[in-house]
């Protein structure tokens, strides 16, 4: 029998709490079912008070598609040791070395992975330990950044595509190794797999460029199309605790990320939904 939780909005038009749900006994076909439809409908999900092994959060992000391995940060250790496809987000260093990536600072509005083929359609992260304050995460919800242009500029991007380029991560930090310099370009709206919903899929700031237009005239389209996003506009944000798991549609919204103090500890472990079962990424 289906496991019925409870769903409480978390904005008017996206972002949703989910509670009476425990994310590491085996769900049912039927709550799978029912939490995935949520996520469609809602495209950020976020459960309270959860206690996950790695294997945990892979089963889950596994009961939706398939996985993605982890993507290289700007240092040589952003996997979890013996799990490829779980990214460590961390500022902590133990003997010297850190055990994950993107340190304390500021991470911009970005989606995960963009800069491949097919980018991850969803994310899920586990919180383990949290700092007093700062580091909340922020989503955007890029079907209401797309309705929210103006008529002639949705037009005139109809066509146009853009360049995704994966040699700096959201910290402005470079990459080492694996993707450093994947380029893929693809269309500024696009069909996002998880909501069925069209977007304008920017990706990230830093090294993007649309396809035809010189330097001058792309910088000039991109900051109208980055409006919404530097206006902090369809913003949710999340203030984390030990125990938080946020599944979010990573194409569908874009995310960033407050700092916080280098002196506290912030460990959270995260799973990318390559794609969802029978679906793909489409144009
Ligand atoms: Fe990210």
């Amino acid at each position: 029998m289906a496991t019925s939780f409870t769903t409480t909005p978390l904005s008017p038009t996206f972002g949703a709490e989910i509670s009476g749900v425990d994310l590491s006994a085996d769900l049912d076909d039927a709550t799978r079912a029912g939490i995935l439809a949520a996520w469609r409908q809602h495209l950020v999900l976020i459960f309270r008070g959860q206690t996950l092994t790695p294997d945990d959060l892979l089963d889950l992000a596994r009961g939706f598609g398939t996985l993605d391995l982890a993507p290289p940060f700007d240092n040589q250790q952003s996997s979890l040791p013996g799990y490829p496809e779980i990214a460590v987000v961390s500022n902590v260093e133990e003997k010297g070395a850190p055990i994950g990536g993107l340190g304390a600072g500021e991470l911009a509005w970005h989606s995960d992975m963009t800069y491949r083929a097919a980018p991850p359609v969803g994310c899920a992260l586990f919180a383990k330990e949290i700092p007093s304050e700062g580091g909340n995460t922020h989503f955007l919800n890029m079907n209401a950044c797309l309705d929210a242009l103006p008529p002639d500029l949705r037009a005139a991007i109809a066509d146009r595509h853009l360049i995704h380029d994966s040699r700096y991560t959201s910290a402005g930090t470079e990459r080492v190794a694996g993707d450093r310099f994947a380029t893929v370009d693809h269309p500024l709206i696009i069909t996002d797999p998880l909501s069925q919903k069209p977007i304008l899929l920017l990706g990230r700031r830093r090294q993007s460029a649309v396809v035809g237009f010189d330097e001058m005239q792309g910088r000039e389209l991109l900051s109208a199309l980055w409006e919404p996003a530097d206006q902090n506009r369809f913003v949710v944000t999340h203030s984390w605790k030990p125990g938080d798991v946020v599944l979010w549609a990573n194409i569908a919204v874009m995310h960033r990320r407050d700092a916080f103090s280098s002196a506290e500890r912030r460990v959270l472990l995260r799973a990318q939904v390559a794609s969802l079962n029978q679906q793909s990424f489409t144009a």
